[in-house]
């Protein structure tokens, strides 16, 4: 089966441009009160807008190589949806910073970090390493849609950005796979950029939380600790729960749609009354990526 025969039975990739108020976090530790979930969530956020600037880049570089014209218009929705994501969690970041979780620093330093990756990588590497962070969102995005409750402790604004960011994940996740695809092609080197930059995320992720807390002066309980554990590690939990679909991405034959989750997709369009499609301009998403 070809890339382009796969896309075909993907659903359309349409950016919906949003608005959330973010008035209604007004804690500093957001979730629960549990500093060590809140930092990660807010870790994570803060890496949003540069690390997506970083795809789109990572996309762009390979944009006009591209014939197809169906995966053409999946860059295009691809670009916007990054753009808004990029966007709105710029947004959120503004609350959190003044909340005393200061994440405009790591938005600044990852920012930096990409910069410099960028002059030095070989842009099929730039490309592989989109190609492998677009899976990571995409399992952690099927993770949260399949198991909502785990963020009812959120504020509402809060829990319909990480839902909306995880719908738009999902729709798009095989872009960048079917780009790389087309022009590169190589699988033992998405292999090999996918496993090195696992390890580079899980510990700058880990380095950032730390930050945030040594910068907040905050050292978590006990019950933060137990609470994180179970977050994490429980039954319903995060890392135990995307082992086995982030190991599927090392299979020689492995495609994103391999996984048909787009019942997740529908699910939320029903529940939420959405879609607010727009078609945004490239005018509109440069604004919305540029950090
Ligand atoms: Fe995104
Ligand atoms: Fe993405």
């Amino acid at each position: 089966m070809t890339a382009m025969q796969r896309i075909s039975g993907a659903p359309a990739i349409k950016p919906r441009k949003m608005d959330f108020p973010f008035s209604d976090i007004t804690e500093k530790y957001f979730f629960n009160n549990n500093s060590i979930i809140t930092t990660y969530m807010a870790a994570l956020s803060a890496t949003f807008p540069p690390g997506e600037k970083g795809f789109i880049d990572s996309v762009r570089n390979y944009r006009d190589q591209i014939t197809d014209p169906e995966l053409q218009e999946s860059i295009k929705g691809f670009i916007g949806q990054e753009g808004q994501h990029s966007y709105q969690h710029k947004e959120i970041n503004k609350v959190l910073n003044d909340l005393g979780l200061f994440v405009h620093r790591i938005e600044k330093d990852l920012e930096k970090k990409i910069r410099d990756d960028k002059g030095r990588l070989d842009k099929r590497d730039f490309l592989a390493s989109t190609v492998g962070m677009e899976h990571i969102t995409a399992i952690m995005a099927e993770y949260l849609l399949e198991n909502p409750h785990i963020l009812d402790p959120l504020p509402t604004s809060a829990r319909e950005l990480l839902l909306w960011h995880a719908v738009e994940e999902i729709e798009h996740k095989a872009v960048a796979f079917d780009v790389y695809e087309a022009c590169v092609g190589e699988r033992r080197r998405l292999h090999i950029v996918m496993g090195v930059q696992t390890v580079l995320f899980l510990w700058q992720v880990g380095l950032y939380q730390l930050s945030l807390l040594r910068w907040a002066k905050k050292m978590p309980s006990i019950k933060d600790a137990v609470g994180a554990a179970k977050f994490f590690f429980g039954k319903d939990g995060l890392a135990r729960n995307i082992v086995k679909p982030y190991l599927d991405y090392y299979r020689d034959d492995f495609h994103p749609w391999d996984n048909d989750n787009t019942a997740l997709i529908n699910k939320w369009k029903e529940s939420r009354g959405y879609p607010l499609d727009v078609d945004l301009t490239e005018a509109n998403i440069q604004g919305a990526t540029s950090v």
